[in-house]
């Protein structure tokens, strides 16, 4: 008996200190909130930049009684585990790629399929309109409180071994993809030997040759120098527009006092733009950096085989409605 007390008081402590909002005072007896947000990219990605803009932001504007702490490179869990954390109310704040939250609110499977937006503006103008407002409130219903929409620009195929420029060239090739069903089902239709594995075993696999491929945008190749993880050749593909979600547990937002509410979730709004702004800008850089560190860049693909190839994974979208939706919507 005493020693089930005894761990149910350790049990106790821990989710108080993971709770989201500290009991602490300030001088003039408010209570000062301490939030936790985290993310899986390094300390000078546009995740982090923009979530230390909203801390800076959120801390001035409410005079100091909201503190966000922000942790990158997965130190708080791995993009699934933050989905995880939030709706359980032991995260606060999350930017993540959609691929895994899609595990949680499946609504969000469709901005996965391959080359499903045209351009970049027209994913935006969809994302900051109905469907993208209906989709927040699938994850809503999931305990999450979308905020805006980020990106973490075109996914592209890097490997060990050799150039690809044509579906054909994936053939057997092993894959470390996303744990995500779109994705894993797309490069079987390319001939590829896919493996779902979260970000934070990928780098191993590809330095111990247990893959010898990845996709992910430039500028994760240059910030995690892929290149000295075996990536001789990145192919641009731009096979998937990586959307990422600024997003809120539901419950640390539900236990913030109304007037902090609405300026934490105001600052939340913002970073979208302000940090697809900076992936823009700093895509170019990657990728000028990637061949000054010696890899073969593949720029003049033509994605219409690799497009046609993937179209039958549209068959396995689940919400088909919200597919077609996306694509009348780009005619
Ligand atoms: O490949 C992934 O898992 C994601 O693109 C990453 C690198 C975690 C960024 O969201």
């Amino acid at each position: 008996m005493k020693k089930r007390l005894a761990m149910l008081f350790i049990l106790l402590t821990v989710i108080s200190l993971l709770a989201a909002c500290g009991g602490e005072s300030d001088a003039d007896g408010e209570e000062v909130y301490t939030l936790q947000a985290g993310h899986s990219l390094p300390d000078d990605h546009p995740y982090q930049l923009a979530l230390l803009e909203m801390a800076e932001n959120v801390e001035e504007r409410t005079d100091g009684r909201v503190k966000i702490e922000v942790f990158p490179y997965s130190e708080l869990g791995a993009e699934r585990e933050l989905t995880e954390g939030m709706t359980l109310g032991t995260v606060d704040i999350v930017v993540s790629s959609t691929a895994p939250v899609t595990n949680f609110v499946p609504e969000l499977a469709v901005l996965d399929a391959p080359f499903i937006f045209n351009d970049r503006e027209s994913a935006v103008k969809i994302l900051e309109g109905e469907i993208g407002d209906e989709l927040f409130g699938a994850l809503e219903e999931q305990g999450i409180l979308g905020m805006s929409w980020g990106e973490n620009g075109y996914r592209h195929i890097t490997n060990s071994t050799h150039p690809i420029e044509k579906p054909e060239d994936l053939n057997g090739v092993k894959i470390r993809t996303q744990e995500n069903e779109i994705h894993l089902a797309a490069f079987e239709e390319l001939g590829a030997q896919p493996t779902p594995m979260a970000w934070t075993e990928a780098l191993t696999a590809l330095q111990q040759g247990v893959v010898d491929a990845q996709e992910n945008p430039a500028i994760v190749a240059d910030q995690y120098s892929l290149f000295e993880a075996n990536q001789k050749y990145m192919s641009l593909t731009g096979h998937v527009y990586s959307v990422a979600i600024f997003m809120m547990s539901k419950q640390t937002y539900d236990e913030l006092p109304e007037d902090l509410q609405e300026i934490v979730l105001e600052e939340g709004q913002r970073m979208g733009a302000v940090e697809r702004d900076m992936i823009i800008e700093m895509e170019k850089e990657s990728i000028g950096t990637l061949k000054e560190q010696g890899m073969e860049i593949i720029e003049d693909v033509d994605v219409a085989p690799f497009q046609e190839a993937v179209a039958p994974v549209y068959d396995l979208v689940e919400y088909q409605d919200l597919l077609n939706r996306i694509l009348d919507a780009q005619k």
